[in-house]
């Protein structure tokens, strides 16, 4: 096979149609359902968005009221999880914290041992309802036990975002910061064919069930080059320190060859269309605390970087700091990712099960040439 025949690493390649979400780099829009998610961040609680990306349409202000009160429902944790959360090393990395518990709450669901159980899509949204409900007390969980706190229960008279910003710290901020945080849950959600999603399509297309295509997608998503990319910003955004130190900093890094965490993008190549709306997210909370330093060394960095590089920053440059000045541990930020994410992740399981192929590429051999085992 001709070296120009491999699509290494699938770039360029159409898989398979998907109504959930179309991601278009040279008018640089994603939309969501039909909807650019500008306008989505602009107006949606995330209720809706995850509404949205289920059911092909928007709630009606009655059926956003039953899947409310459906999701605060499910938002305890079961004494099992709580006692695996515990129980697991607290050194342990909260992606793996997290991946464990959702795998945990697999066996949990009765349907899936019995025969068939796990295929029967009419299962799945109810499925998918609830690990939208339950990752934010997970993920609040792990975030306090790293400090030696105890969980906090959920609250059913907050919203997803406030109550997820409850069970983390256990007093809410302000309207605007709770808002920043919405917006970045809604600009996480959904990407199309990105690592993660593909992985967990690639689980659903065997046929397996849903909490395993989840979990699977956790496992991809974890890595620096996708949804690990947030945490890994803030990591290369401690190390620079100051604003004065991003060249210096830059010319060591790239002379060995590293990748500036938060930049670059498979599909984007002229910009990410989700920074716009997170940096102005970001921006709220830069002024709200008096972090100008933060803000010197965020501008730098990206102007230093694109005018060496030309490589643009991702969703995961704004949403690093901003997951930092809300409070969040750095190891807590790709299991934000997770939270919103799930509901993309779920929304791609359903529409590959409804549309169903197994996915399995072609490799093309390059291993030593056939022999054989002395004596046979
Ligand atoms: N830092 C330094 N160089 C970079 C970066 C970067 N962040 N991104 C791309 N490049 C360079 C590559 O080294 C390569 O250079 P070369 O041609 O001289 O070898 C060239 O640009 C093309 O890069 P590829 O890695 O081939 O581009 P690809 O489309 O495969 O990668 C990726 C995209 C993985 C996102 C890459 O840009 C990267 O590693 N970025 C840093 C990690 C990151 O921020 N990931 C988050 C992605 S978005 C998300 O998950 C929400």
């Amino acid at each position: 096979m001709a070296e120009q025949d491999i699509k290494k690493g699938l770039a360029g390649v159409v898989v398979d149609y998907t109504a959930v979400s179309k991601v278009n780099p040279e008018t640089n829009s994603l939309l969501y359902r039909g909807y650019p998610v500008q306008e989505l961040a602009a107006t949606q609680p995330f209720e809706a968005v995850a509404y949205l990306l289920w059911h092909g349409e928007l709630p009606t202000p009655a059926q956003l009221a039953e899947f409310e009160q459906q999701e605060r429902a499910l938002r305890p944790l079961d004494e099992r999880t709580k006692a695996l959360l515990e129980t697991m090393p607290v050194s342990a990395h909260p992606m793996d914290l997290v991946r464990t518990a959702v795998s945990q709450l697999g066996t949990f669901d009765e349907t899936l041992g019995q025969p068939g159980g796990w295929t029967d899509a009419n299962l799945d949204l109810g499925r998918s309802i609830y690990l939208f409900a339950q990752l934010p007390t997970i993920v609040a969980a792990v975030q306090r036990r790293r400090r030696g706190l105890e969980p906090i229960e959920p609250r059913d008279d907050l919203d997803y975002s406030a109550n997820f910003l409850w069970m983390t710290f256990g007093e809410l901020p302000s309207k605007a910061a709770i808002d920043v945080f919405r917006v970045s849950m809604v600009l996480y959600a959904e990407h199309s064919f990105n690592a993660s999603t593909f992985t967990a399509r690639v689980i659903a297309s065997t046929t397996s069930d849903l909490y395993s295509a989840v979990v699977g997608g956790i496992g991809a998503l974890k890595g620096p080059l996708h949804g690990g990319a947030n945490e890994a910003v803030m990591h290369i955004m401690t190390e620079i320190g100051t604003a004065e130190n991003v060249t210096p900093w830059l010319d060591k890094a790239l002379a060995e060859k590293r990748k500036i965490m938060g930049f670059g993008h498979r599909v984007y190549k002229q910009g990410d269309s989700r920074v716009p709306t997170m940096k102005a997210a970001l921006d709220v909370l830069l002024a709200e605390s008096g972090r100008p330093d933060l803000a010197e060394l965020y501008a730098e960095l990206e102007r230093d970087f694109v005018a060496r590089k030309g490589i643009y920053p991702n969703l995961d440059y704004p949403s690093g700091p901003a997951y930092h000045l809300l409070g969040f541990d750095t190891e807590i930020f790709t299991p934000l990712f997770i939270a919103a994410r799930v509901t993309g992740w779920t929304a791609h399981i359903m529409e590959q099960a409804a549309a169903n192929a197994l996915i399995r590429p072609l490799s093309a051999y390059n291993g030593v040439d056939e022999r054989h085992v002395a004596g046979a």
